[in-house]
């Protein structure tokens, strides 16, 4: 019986070989929000930064957003849907319980030899998703993996609570995972978790503790809850440990960081995370203003869209970091 050699380990690294993002057509404003709920525009600029988010239409779901996204980084990464061998969504509003969306992508695109799996782990779906990606391509058993990363948050929103409601957004992102071929390269990454604070950010019906029902309907189960300045505070805090212990173990300091490509939840978390680690908001790469917080999405459309606009430049060192609901934290050093 003849079998495949065992892969050389250390020369098993991971690269980024594609990014991808899509985004729902509609626009919803400040203005149109105004006209929804007791708020205005300059609340909601001076204390988040956003402007504007984008809405799934009815027919767009996390899965057709996801696939979107997926088909994009195939495309930019020139790899054909039928060479997939993992797709892996992450995503806190899945089409249904079950099956996974990544199943529902995994048709959509016609990535029929992929095992598909989803992860929740909120707005650090993505570095999470990529953190996973990765070592199952160290491990020298796949090749190709996709990391999907999808919300449609207006969803689970509850747009009578201007605490919430003027935060969120819906989009994907998508990141295709291959064997390193040179300096482009996933170096390091940092996760973290605190279930003590579970209950600052959570939506509590629809799962096996409170089942849908009429009365969970009725108590507005099936919303996002967040106690906003709590999760606030923990935010920063812990975007700034995960980053530190990134860099540190891809061997690097702080000041080496060419991009901080964060979470968009709120500017003035990125910004205190800037001044944690001593560097200016031009290396931030910021788009909240014209999403808002699309949870998983959000790190992976803000790379897509650095690299797109021609931002990264070839060696450039990528800190991807982000913190949401579980409480979950994670940050990821990447070699471009
Ligand atoms: N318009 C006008 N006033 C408002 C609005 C609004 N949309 N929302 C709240 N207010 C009021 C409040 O009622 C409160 O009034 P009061 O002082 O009379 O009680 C006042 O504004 C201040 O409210 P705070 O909650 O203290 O405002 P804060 O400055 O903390 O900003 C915010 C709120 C934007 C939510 C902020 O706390 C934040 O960004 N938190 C972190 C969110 C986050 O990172 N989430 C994690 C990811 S999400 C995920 O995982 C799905």
């Amino acid at each position: 019986m003849s079998v495949s050699p065992l892969p050389d380990r250390a020369l098993l690294r991971c690269q980024v070989a594609g990014t991808g993002a899509w985004l729902p057509e509609r626009v919803l404003t400040n203005a149109d929000l105004e006209k929804m709920v007791e708020t205005n525009d300059e609340w909601i600029v001076s204390r988040t930064g956003i402007r504007e988010r984008r809405l799934a239409a009815k027919e767009e779901h996390t899965s057709t957003m996801g696939a979107r996204a997926a088909a994009a980084a195939l495309e930019a990464a020139g790899v054909a849907a039928s060479e997939v061998e993992m797709i892996l969504c992450a995503t806190i509003t899945p089409d249904m319980p079950f099956p996974c969306t990544a199943c529902l992508i995994q048709k959509e695109i016609g990535a029929s030899r992929a095992f598909c799996f989803d992860l929740e782990a909120a707005c650090t779906g993505y570095i999470y998703g990529l953190e996973v990606g990765r070592r199952f391509i160290e491990s020298g058993a796949y090749k190709t993996v996709l990391v999907v990363a999808s919300d449609k948050l207006s969803s689970i929103t509850d747009w009578k609570d201007r605490n919430t409601c003027v935060l969120f957004g819906d989009g994907a992102s998508a990141a295709l995972l291959r064997p390193s071929t040179g300096a482009r390269e996933i170096l390091s990454a940092s996760l973290g978790a605190s279930g003590e604070q579970a209950g600052l950010l959570y939506m509590p019906g629809g799962g096996a503790q409170h089942p849908a029902s009429a009365k969970t309907v009725e108590q507005g189960l099936h919303f996002l809850k967040m106690n906003g300045r709590e999760v606030y505070k923990h935010a920063v805090v812990n975007m700034a440990r995960a980053s530190e212990e990134a860099i540190a173990r891809a061997g690097f300091k702080p000041t080496d960081i060419a991009w901080i490509i964060p979470h968009q939840a709120n500017l003035r978390i990125i910004q205190g995370l800037a001044e944690r680690l001593e560097l200016g908001m031009e290396r931030c790469v910021v788009n909240l203003d014209r999403y808002g917080n699309i949870s998983a999405a959000s790190a992976g459309i803000a790379l897509h869209e650095a690299v797109c606009d021609g931002r990264l430049k070839k060696g450039d060192l990528l800190l991807l970091v982000a913190f949401g609901a579980g409480l979950t934290w994670g940050a990821a050093v990447l070699r471009w």
